[in-house]
Formats: C-alpha cells, sequence, structure tokens
C-alpha cells in the first residue's frame, strides 16, 4: 500500500495540499497518497484517531483546526510550542508529534524572492493565528524588528506578551492599524481582510521596500497600494508551497525545492 497522507480541515474542498504533494512525491520519487479529510466541527479527535489507526503517516492540519491539533500532540517542536498551532502530524511509536511549518514556509518564499531578512525591519498587520505562527521563524532567520499593527490593538498586545518571552532579542511592538507610520523594509498583510473582500489602506507616510500578502488568489487592496508605489510585491501561494515542502520533508525525509514549483 502506498503511504497516505492527508489533509484535514473543514470546509476542505478548497485546499491545494494534495496536488503540492503529488507532484512533490513524482518529483523525488517517493510513492504516496494524499487526500482531503473533511471533519465535523466537533469531530477532528475521532477523525485524526481513524486516520492514525488506518495506518497513515503524516496529516496537515488547516482552519479551524490547528489549535486543537497543537492541544493534542504528546510532543511539540520549539516552533509549535511558539505558535501555539500544528499544521503538521505524525505518530511515532503510538506518539503523536505536532509541528508547525507556515512560518518556515512564509521565510523561504521570501527568501526564494531575495528580499533581505538579514537585520530587516518589519511591519507585520494582523494579529491573529497567520501572525502568531511567523514571529518566531522571522526571527531565526535574521529579522529583529517586528512592529504588529492590529485593528483591535489590545490583541497585538496580548501577542507580545505571549511571545516575548520566547524571543528576548527581538524587538517586538504594538500600534492600531490606523496608527501605522515610519519605515519598514518589509510589510506583511497577515490580516483575513483580504479572505473576506476588506479593504486595507496604508498611510502615505509609511515607508517600506517590499509588500507581502499572505492570502493569495484574491484581490488586495493591501498589493495595489503597494503596486501603485512601484514596490515589489508577491502573494501567500509560496508560502503555501514552502509549507507543504517543510511538511513534505518532515514525513520524508527528502526536501523538495521551492523553485521547481513557484
Ligand atoms: P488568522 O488565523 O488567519 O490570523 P484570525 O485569528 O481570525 O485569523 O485573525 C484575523 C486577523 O485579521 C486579526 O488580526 C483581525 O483583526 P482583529 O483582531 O481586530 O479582529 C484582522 N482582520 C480581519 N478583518 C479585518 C479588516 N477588515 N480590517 C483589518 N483587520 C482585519
Amino acid at each position: 500500500m502506498r503511504k497516505q497522507f492527508a489533509v484535514i480541515g473543514n470546509p476542505i474542498e478548497q485546499s491545494r495540499s494534495p496536488e503540492l504533494h503529488h507532484a512533490f512525491a513524482q518529483k523525488t520519487g517517493v510513492i504516496l497518497e494524499y487526500s482531503k479529510r473533511l471533519a465535523p466541527l466537533d469531530g477532528f479527535t475521532q477523525s485524526i484517531n481513524e486516520f492514525f489507526k488506518a495506518g497513515g503517516i503524516g496529516l496537515n492540519v488547516t482552519v479551524p483546526f490547528k489549535e486543537q491539533a497543537f492541544a493534542q500532540c504528546d510532543v511539540l517542536t520549539e516552533r509549535a510550542k511558539i505558535a501555539k498551532a500544528v499544521n503538521t502530524l505524525w505518530m511515532k511509536d503510538g506518539v503523536l508529534h505536532g509541528d508547525n511549518t507556515d512560518g518556515q514556509g512564509l521565510v523561504a518564499a521570501i527568501q526564494h524572492l531575495n528580499w533581505p531578512l538579514e537585520q530587516a525591519s518589519v511591519l507585520i498587520l494582523g494579529a491573529g493565528g497567520a501572525t502568531r505562527g511567523v514571529i518566531y521563524p522571522l526571527h531565526k532567520a535574521g529579522v529583529n524588528k517586528i512592529m504588529i499593527a492590529n485593528r483591535t490593538v489590545a490583541r497585538a498586545e496580548q501577542l507580545i506578551q505571549d511571545l516575548q518571552p520566547a524571543v528576548p532579542d527581538l524587538e517586538l511592538n504594538a500600534c492600531g492599524l490606523d496608527h501605522i507610520a515610519g519605515e519598514f523594509d518589509i510589510v506583511i498583510n497577515a490580516t483575513s481582510a483580504s479572505l473576506s473582500g476588506d479593504a486595507i489602506t496604508l498611510p502615505q507616510q509609511l515607508k517600506f521596500k517590499y509588500a507581502y500578502e499572505m492570502a493569495y488568489g484574491k484581490p488586495s487592496t493591501f498589493l495595489d497600494q503597494a503596486k501603485q508605489r512601484g514596490i515589489p510585491t508577491a502573494e501567500g501561494f509560496g508560502m503555501l508551497v514552502g509549507q507543504a515542502i517543510e511538511s513534505f520533508a518532515i514525513w520524508n525525509g527528502v526536501r523538495p525545492e521551492l523553485k521547481d514549483f513557484i
């Protein structure tokens, strides 16, 4: 039987993970099957138990189960502990392991674009799970200043309180989305605004060199404004491929190259 993998979420139809993992498998010669699993909103634990009982090797976890997956693991990687969310699961000797590859996916995508991260100062819009997952990997990749701007400032402040102990050398600050100002190397839109069709307005006095939108395949007022300024931009497909490569490497011990898939 082929090695079995799946992505689990609700909804799940939109997921592009199966096509990516099958493409990686073809390129690297790994023989596997990767499917989509729809778990009922109250049935995540049962669904992953069934998957591993049936001999499944690894699972990717997507919305809305990443925090539940985190709570379920016996062993967690450092970056998953810090993110408090898990997108990659595997069972080893009856022990459930969890990792979070989203942040490294973003780092790999940005490095592929040749945007400098060493000593960089980064502005992240949004303070939800997406932001939480990328701070530690960005810092490990050399970023030394991050400003988190959120519509609800208190949520950004809470995030900093939670994360600062894990990244003592990182200069982390919070502000309101309507109070952003100053100069940054990279601005990352980690809000869900583009997904829900909402607009983000960047003030003219905000200066930046590169703009990354985590969403992909959606109109983005954030990217439109960066493009109007003639700034290099990218959207989240590279991050998606990056996190998938990282999961594939954990499970199969072979690392596909990002440049072959974006
Ligand atoms: P995710 O896991 O994708 O980060 P989330 O935890 O629901 O999702 O967080 C969504 C983020 O997008 C939050 O930072 C949210 O701001 P609030 O904390 O103020 O709610 C932000 N967001 C969503 N819609 C937005 C909009 N229309 N304008 C600005 N920020 C928005």
